[in-house]
């Protein structure tokens, strides 16, 4: 039986009132909104790969830190517990500042493992940290908050699972003592966390002014990565991805061109205006589909885009920029591997470069 070409609505996920009930179910009443503000939390499609969220970082705040007292403590609100699951999970922070892309805003305490093996982070720097399958993780403490970042976080998982809780946290950590360096320096867990180093970045000559990469992360950075992802910040307009335009690696030359996979895609849309979480801050076209198949999305809200394996798609062109805004993108394999084409739409004349 053939299968069922799915709809805009099955791939495109704008978000609306899922901001406001997002927002409820996260936080207890007295926090909602004042302590991190989501934008995104479950994926209401369980054929997703991800579980995914994203969150503006507003002030300090903790996330799975359960010692006894925690509620006494009103300036770390409790949220859940530290835990294990079956998938990897992946956490990744940065500001959101087009002009000091390599301040993350504010300090981060994370934790992974448990027992003599728990290893804690601490950073100011944009940095991902990779937790592998039933691995323990958390506490993660939003220590500093000088300027508002973005947490988001995904699971290898079509829905959240909470897996099993570990009740009690690693013995390093302390609500009251911040971390002043990784610890252990070296150990079990340190090639999960990757910190921003813009000399390891690709750089798109095209996109000067306009946009640039935050970070990258795949089985380069840590080797058991499942996941390709990069995130970029765009804060200019009458620019794209998948127009020809030069990628420019430390080792290599690429272009950057509308291709296929062979896994699913999932691409977010991410505004930065706290104050309004329901403007992406610009419009975005992204074409996806091929021949008469073609496909527009025009993009102007915070999204969830999802691309099926085996699908072109791009050109993904910037139209109007009003507030900076971030595009990430995910996809299911440890290192970028797909198939380009110079088949462009066709319903769009778009100035391309060959
Ligand atoms: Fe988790
Ligand atoms: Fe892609």
């Amino acid at each position: 039986m053939a299968s069922k070409q799915p709809t805009h609505e099955d791939l495109l996920f704008e978000q609306g009132k899922e901001i406001e009930e997002g927002r409820s179910k996260l936080f207890p009443p007295k926090d909602a909104g004042t302590v991190i503000y989501p934008l995104y939390y479950e994926v209401p499609d369980n054929e997703f790969h991800l579980r995914l969220g994203a969150s503006i970082v507003t002030q300090p705040a903790a996330i799975g830190y359960s010692e006894p007292g925690m509620n006494t403590n009103p300036r770390v609100p409790i949220r859940c517990f530290p835990h294990k699951h079956h998938a990897g999970e992946y956490f990744v922070h940065f500001g959101i500042d087009p002009d000091n892309p390599d301040d993350l805003g504010g300090r981060v305490e994370f934790w992974v493992g448990d027992g003599a093996d728990a290893h804690g982070f601490t950073f100011d720097k944009p940095a991902t940290i990779f937790v592998p399958p039933r691995v323990s993780h958390l506490p993660c403490v939003f220590r500093e908050v000088r300027k508002p970042f973005i947490h988001i976080e995904w699971l290898d998982a079509p829905i959240w699972c909470q897996g099993v809780v570990v009740p009690t946290v690693a013995p390093g950590f302390s609500i009251e003592k911040p971390l002043t360096k990784n610890t252990p320096e070296t150990g079990k867990y340190q090639t999960c966390f990757k910190q921003r180093v813009e000399a390891e970045l690709p750089v798109i000559p095209a996109h000067k002014g306009k946009s640039h990469i935050i970070l990258q992360h795949s089985m380069k950075e840590c080797d058991i990565a499942t996941d390709f992802m990069e995130i970029n910040m765009v804060y200019g307009s009458g620019f794209g991805w998948g127009l020809g335009d030069v990628i420019v690696y430390s080792d290599r030359q690429e272009r950057s061109l509308p291709h296929r996979h062979n896994v699913e895609e999932t691409y977010l849309f991410i505004g930065t205006d706290k104050q309004h979480p329901e403007d992406l801050g610009g419009t975005v076209e992204f074409w996806m589909g091929d021949g008469i198949k073609e496909w527009e999305h025009v993009i102007n809200r915070p999204t969830f885009l999802k691309v099926p394996p085996n699908t072109i798609h791009l050109p993904l062109y910037i139209k109007e920029v009003h507030h900076a805004f971030v595009i990430a993108s995910v996809l299911n394999m440890p290192v970028w591997g797909g198939n380009n084409t110079e088949e462009f739409p066709k319903r769009r004349q778009f100035k391309t470069r060959k």
